[in-house]
């Protein structure tokens, strides 16, 4: 990468080299020293409810098998086959219990292992030749998961999932974990926009800024009981562990009426009460704040929001969970699930599945004007001349680095974390300095995993070849 010590000393302080947002070598850098290490989202516990469940996801350059085996238990297999290498399972979802590689047919259960390999025999001598047994498609290096989210990390050192989100996980359980079942997602959609990866987890992270200037229409044609997006400086951005996002300043009221206020039913909320701490309960109760987008780094994003969906002014929570899977410096593939509890009434999940898809998705009025300003972003960071720019991510800090506001004291704000009223790029810059963090690492050792070496591996002769003139 060019002047990396430049680069990262200058992210550190707010100041943002343009060209990051388009940069090859940035990229490459990317997947050789972030993506080998942290962890990253692969699927929902709900998309492989059953034994034999599977689904195909792509982590950066690599494709994994998450599938759930015979006795229930969860893997995430490279999906690539062991003898020539060809990708074993080319289905996106399905149920099985085996899958065949379509090259020569070597066949491996759900939970990895070889159960079959054509003419063992005959063209390898049997288990004297080729020991099949205890073979298995390479497993992901680790994996873990938290409130039925599936996470893989390539390292085989990676610390918990758990210690790796930290204090964040306090704010996931608002999406996550509204009753004792869980929740369930529908989809992805995916579709591929030609934009940095970043830019997405930065905006959803803390960009309260945008919404009054590029969400304009969404508010001019009245999807929203506020009258004017510019609420959305009442509320407030937090940071914690891996993670941050952004709230909504609610109006007055009991914990009840407040999550009342934002349309969901009464038998929910009694759930809601069940399932969270009394500090979970307070950021909404007593501090009147309501949880909206955030980004857990490096590419996992949420949002909860509650537009009308109804001719009435009634309004309807819905949340969506958001993949931003690199493909490229100016290439990212997007992955929507709708998310929703596994306890709420049908009514209220089919009128939430309408809310999700007027905003996100494929189709969301968000979703459009948001990557507009992606794209166009990506684009301009391409030139030389983005090279000569250091744009200005300095948002509610003062030259000597103190805070425009100062931070919400615990008793203003019961969560957990740092957290600032009003507008600010305090978010986005955190999410800049865990890449900064991770870029300056050495990328981890590799070490390689060989299918059925021979005992002693075959040397090589290093003894020079006497030619003559
Ligand atoms: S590459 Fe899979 S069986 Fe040969
Ligand atoms: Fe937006």
């Amino acid at each position: 990468m060019r002047d990396a010590d430049d680069v990262l000393r200058n992210v550190r302080k707010g100041m943002l080299p343009a060209h990051i947002y388009n940069d090859a070598d940035v990229f490459t850098a990317e997947k050789e020293r972030l993506f080998s290490r942290s962890w990253m989202f692969v699927a929902h516990e709900s998309e492989i409810p059953e034994v034999g469940d599977y689904v195909v996801r792509r982590v950066v350059d690599n494709s994994f098998i998450v599938s759930r085996d015979q006795s229930g238990e969860i893997h995430a297999m490279f999906n690539m086959c062991l003898h020539r290498g060809m990708q074993v399972c080319r289905a996106e979802q399905g149920n099985a219990s085996h899958f065949r590689c379509p090259y020569h047919g070597w066949s491996y259960k759900n939970d990895g292992k070889i159960v079959g390999l054509p003419f063992h025999k005959e063209a390898y001598g049997g288990e004297q030749g080729f020991a099949k047994k205890g073979q298995r498609l390479l497993p992901a290096p680790s994996l873990d998961t938290f409130n039925g989210l599936i996470f893989v990390s390539m390292d085989p050192d990676a610390p918990p999932l758990r210690d790796f989100l930290g204090d964040f996980a306090f704010y996931l359980d608002y999406y996550t974990k509204q009753s004792a079942s869980g929740v369930e997602v529908l989809g992805p959609q995916r579709w591929r926009i030609k934009a940095n990866w970043k830019i997405g987890a930065e905006n959803f992270a803390g960009d309260m800024y945008h919404t009054p200037q590029t969400h304009t229409s969404v508010v001019e044609i009245g999807l929203f009981r506020e009258p004017k997006a510019e609420k959305r400086k009442d509320g407030n951005t937090y940071w914690a562990g891996k993670g941050g996002g952004t709230t909504y300043k609610l109006p007055p009221g009991t914990f009840e009426e407040r999550v009342g206020y934002v349309g969901y039913p009464d038998e929910m909320i009694a759930r809601m009460k069940e399932q969270w701490t009394p500090e979970q309960i307070d950021v909404i109760g007593r501090d009147g704040f309501m949880i909206s987008a955030a980004s857990l780094f490096p590419n996992l994003s949420l949002v909860h929001n509650w537009p009308k969906v109804g001719e009435s002014d009634d309004v309807l929570p819905f949340i969506s969970l958001r993949q931003w899977q690199p493909i490229s410096a100016d290439e990212t593939e997007v992955l929507s699930w709708f998310v929703v509890d596994k306890e709420a009434p049908e009514e209220f999940k089919k009128l939430s599945y309408k809310a999700y898809l007027m905003c996100f998705g494929s189709s969301g009025m968000f979703e459009q004007d948001d990557v507009e300003n992606w794209v166009s972003l990506t684009n301009t960071a391409a030139g030389s001349m983005a090279q000569r720019l250091l744009l200005n991510g300095r948002m509610g800090m003062l030259h000597d680095d103190s805070p425009v506001v100062a931070p919400l004291t615990p008793d203003e704000f019961a969560g957990p974390g740092v957290a600032h009223i009003g507008y600010g790029e305090y978010n986005q810059r955190h999410l800049l300095n865990e890449w900064a963090d991770h870029l300056e690492k050495a990328p981890p050792e590799i070490t390689s995993i060989a299918v059925g070496a021979p005992e002693t591996p075959a040397s090589c002769d290093t003894t020079p070849v006497e030619t003559s003139a």
